[in-house]
């Protein structure tokens, strides 16, 4: 190659040469800037958003190493904290630290999951992580699964595969049946395969948030009444605004009898599978034909990190093979590209498999137990006589002051979380059941008893 070829400073990309030394500089700057910013988070809160924050766009020739790491700082300051022990709004946990360092290498790496040309041990190591997250949970040896950039891909996975498995394809009347209280990405599923709300049934739920049973048999006789074809079935494992579970026992008998796909959708609480926890209504999972477990919601996977399990694997590989033209394929291996809807994608796997590799089934046991420890606290020290409280066997609580008017639910919640927020908790406001409520989620491993106390303190006043 020519001298015109190459840039004078050399800096564009990794070089094949030599040591890297500007890379590893940069890094190592740019490591530092992120762990300071870990490490004030206690000073700055949970969200410490400035509005005058600017988006700075691509100027004509390209901005100095200066430049860029102002502007990193400024977009650090600018962002939602999740190390801080404050952040309890959401179901977005600290990161794991050897979770960061696999984003880092997978960044280096740039495989891409799409084909085993492009990625072969990666290729290698998501089959076999997914095969063992799908042994554990008790599924057999023709199980296997899929990694996709977050729940609600893993879940629209499942029910596409689950039409084509039901021979139902385009077919306008066929519909899926989920609780009152599943999550919406089921809603977004369904308009991305081409059906709208009518092809959505919904189930009511009992006191405790989960499918009613009775009702679920009525929607099947009143299917069938209209002739209308049921490609699934969904039993949530963990709701989003009060972590219930829907009884997967009954659920699954009932698929099973009419020959119906259960798909169980365990973003918040499949991965608790894997552990030895005693968790009330966690049985019988592997009675189902995919379950979607994403590891990025409770024990600190980054983003994203989602796995579609499936009973079967062949149906996946029936429902999204194209034959991939331009790609080369190896006997026996599967292209990853073809067993989900997603094409390029990065190898995300690596982080979910450094992170399980560090923490082992104890660190991943204690993590899981200590989120259940700190909810059974929160719930134990609130006040039952002021608020109506929402649970079920996992770590989040949804609440709200006894007989608050669902009119006023609104502008209480709003104040509340203005409150905490200036004390430096994160709270979120979810809707539900017509009038807003306030929820912690209880999953950051930063928070302690005595933070607990400080977030019961303050909503009492
Ligand atoms: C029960 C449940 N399912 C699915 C999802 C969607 O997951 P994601 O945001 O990773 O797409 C969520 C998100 O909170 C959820 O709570």
């Amino acid at each position: 190659m020519t001298e015109d070829f190459i840039n004078k400073k050399d800096i564009y990309f990794p070089s094949y040469l030599g040591s890297n030394d500007n890379l590893i500089n940069l890094l190592n700057r740019a490591t530092k800037i992120l762990c300071d910013w870990f490490s004030k988070a206690d000073k700055n809160g949970p969200l410490p958003f400035d509005e005058s924050f600017k988006c700075i766009m691509p100027a004509e020739d390209g901005n100095s190493e200066e430049d860029l790491f102002s502007e990193i700082e400024a977009l650090l300051k600018n962002s939602f904290n999740p190390v801080h022990p404050g952040s309890l709004a959401h179901l977005d946990p600290p990161p794991l630290i050897f979770s960061i360092l696999g984003d880092l290498i997978a960044a280096g790496l740039n495989n891409n999951l799409l084909a085993y040309e492009l990625s072969p041990s990666v290729t290698l190591l998501e089959e076999s992580l997914c095969k063992w997250f799908a042994k554990k949970i008790g599924f057999n040896d023709f199980s296997g699964g899929i990694a996709a950039s977050g729940g609600t891909l893993s879940n629209l996975n499942a029910l596409i595969a689950a039409r084509n498995n039901a021979g139902l394809g385009t077919n306008p009347n066929s519909v899926l049946l989920v609780s009152e209280d599943a999550h919406s990405s089921f809603v977004k599923c369904i308009r991305v395969m081409g059906l709208d709300t009518t092809n959505l049934v919904r189930i009511k739920t009992d006191n405790k948030g989960r499918m009613d049973i009775s009702d679920l048999i009525k929607s099947l006789d009143k299917c069938s009444i209209e002739n209308k074809k049921i490609f699934a079935i969904v039993a949530t494992l963990g709701t989003t605004v009060r972590g219930a579970i829907d009884p997967i026992k009954e659920i699954s008998e009932i698929c099973k009898q009419r020959n119906i796909w259960l798909h169980i959708d365990g973003s918040i609480g499949g991965i608790f599978a894997i552990s030895s926890i005693p968790i009330e209504g966690l049985n019988n999972i592997s009675q189902a034909n995919s379950i979607t477990i994403n590891p990025q919601k409770i024990i600190g996977i980054t983003k994203t990190s989602s796995l579609l399990l499936v009973s079967n694997m062949s149906i996946l590989e029936k429902t999204f093979n194209t034959g991939l033209p331009y790609i080369s394929s190896k006997e026996n291996i599967i292209n990853r590209g073809e067993i989900g809807v997603q094409g390029s994608r990065p190898a995300e796997v690596i982080k979910l498999w450094l992170g399980l590799r560090f923490l082992g089934l104890n660190g991943i046991e204690n993590i899981l137990k200590s989120s259940i420890k700190r909810k059974d606290f929160f719930i134990k020290n609130i006040s039952k006589n002021k608020f109506d409280i929402y649970s079920g066997p996992l770590h989040i609580v949804s609440f709200l002051p006894k007989k608050l008017e669902p009119k006023d639910s609104d502008a209480w919640t709003k104040t509340k979380v203005n409150e905490l927020i200036n004390n430096k908790f994160m709270l979120s406001r979810p809707k539900f059941k017509g009038k807003y409520f306030l929820r912690v989620v209880m999953g950051n491993y930063n928070t302690k008893e005595s933070h607990i106390e400080e977030l019961l303190r303050l909503l009492d006043t």
